[in-house]
């Protein structure tokens, strides 16, 4: 059988370097674990338009479709703010997940223990923490029609219309379920039924999907503002949060920053199922290209690293691979390896971007 194939982008910034890092342990898993995959490098962002003159090449996007899965930096920077609107770094990006139609995003928030004291919440509410949340991407008010700024009178009116179909809101509704299956079963659904009528569609089709394909797992719902209140009030209380692009875009940032850093936060996109029956998928850090500390060996690779776990978990049904990697970073952190933007009040020496690969490496090495 063939390898199982991975297209990786490094892009701009930190992007190739916190990849070199994820490549080195993609290299551990062929040598050490027998799991061998058909890696190819191309460009997207700023790389690929000082290259190709476009942010995404067609030859690059025709192969995105193709792999099992994408493995993407980060895009953009300052040499490229002043670029036309149709070839930035970012349109690359949006390109990749337009045609790969990701409508579900997957965003993580888990606390690992030896960075517990970094939230800014009592370390008792977020110790342990491994919550998921499930954005919608795809739809919703950043997309839907009527929009625009219009003339009504002798003013002017700021339109956007959030607008969701039935079967948008069950494929996401699905994909939250699957993954429910895969962890805790529970799910918790939120929206604005008290106030929107996309919310109470959002309502009845979740319960719907439930109570047809997924009796086994267990479905609450709550208003998105009560649900903000108890992320920062109780957040271990949920399992999967699945909710639409405008909920799921504030609440996700809200739930990653229970527990610290941006260098530390992976993500997955899941798109509609290829030949094989599996989603089309795109993993990548949500942090930037983070121009301030490029091409200095700051950059923490962990949500990069974290990011392929992901992968390994979501598109290469390795969920115990997966497990060791999330236990190698931890075993990492517990040993006291810290990049630059891990460091405490209590201080101490910081370590590069390779020392921090160099360390969950030998954390690798150890669970063998
Ligand atoms: P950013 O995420 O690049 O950086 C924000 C802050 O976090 C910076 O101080 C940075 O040094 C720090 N940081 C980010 N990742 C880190 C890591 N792995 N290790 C240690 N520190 C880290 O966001 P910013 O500064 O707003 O944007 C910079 C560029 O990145 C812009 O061109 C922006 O458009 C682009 N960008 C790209 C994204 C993507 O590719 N998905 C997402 C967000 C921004
Ligand atoms: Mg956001």
């Amino acid at each position: 059988m063939a390898n199982p194939s991975l297209l990786i982008l490094p892009g701009d910034g930190i992007g190739p370097e916190v990849m070199a890092q994820v490549t080195r342990i993609i290299d551990w898993f062929g040598e050490k674990r027998d799991l061998a995959f058909d890696v190819e490098h191309d460009l997207v962002g700023g790389a690929a338009y000082d290259k190709h003159g476009t942010p995404l090449h067609d030859d690059t996007m025709a192969r995105a479709l193709e792999v099992d899965a994408v493995l993407l930096g980060a895009v953009g920077g300052p040499k490229y703010d002043d670029l036309d609107f149709s070839v930035k770094p970012e349109r690359g990006l949006l390109r990749l997940r337009k045609e790969m139609d990701l409508f579900s995003n997957l965003r993580p928030a888990q606390c690992f223990d030896a960075l517990a004291d970094f939230s800014s919440l009592k370390k008792d509410i977020v110790a342990g923490l491994d919550i998921m949340i499930v954005r919608e991407l795809t739809s919703g008010v950043y997309f839907g029609e009527p929009r625009g700024i219009f003339e009504e009178g002798n003013e002017r009116v700021g339109i956007n219309t959030q607008r969701y179909t039935e079967s948008e809101i069950e494929r996401v509704a699905r994909s939250a379920f699957e993954l429910a299956r895969r962890r805790g079963n529970k799910v918790c659904s939120m929206e604005k039924a008290n106030v929107m009528e996309s919310g109470i569609l959002w309502r009845e089709v979740t319960q719907r999907v439930r109570d047809a394909e997924y009796p086994d797992v267990e479905l609450s719902h709550m208003y998105a503002d009560n649900g903000a209140m108890q992320l920062v009030r109780a957040p271990k209380q949920f399992d999967v949060i699945v909710t639409d692009n405008l909920f799921g875009d504030i609440l996700s940032d809200c739930a990653a920053m229970l527990t610290g850093s941006l260098g530390m936060l992976p993500s997955a996109s899941l798109g509609a199922p290829n030949a094989d029956g599996r989603p089309k998928a795109l993993y990548e850090p949500v942090h930037g290209s983070a121009p301030d500390i490029a091409g200095q060996g700051k950059a923490n690779p962990i949500a990069c690293i974290l990011s392929f776990a992901m992968a390994l978990r979501y598109s290469f049904d390795q969920g115990e691979e997966a497990a060791r990697l999330e236990k190698a970073v931890e075993q990492a952190l517990a040993d006291g390896a810290r990049t630059p933007d891990l460091m405490g009040p209590e201080g101490g020496t910081p370590i590069t971007t390779e020392e921090m690969g160099n360390a969950i490496l030998k954390a690798l090495d150890a669970s063998l």
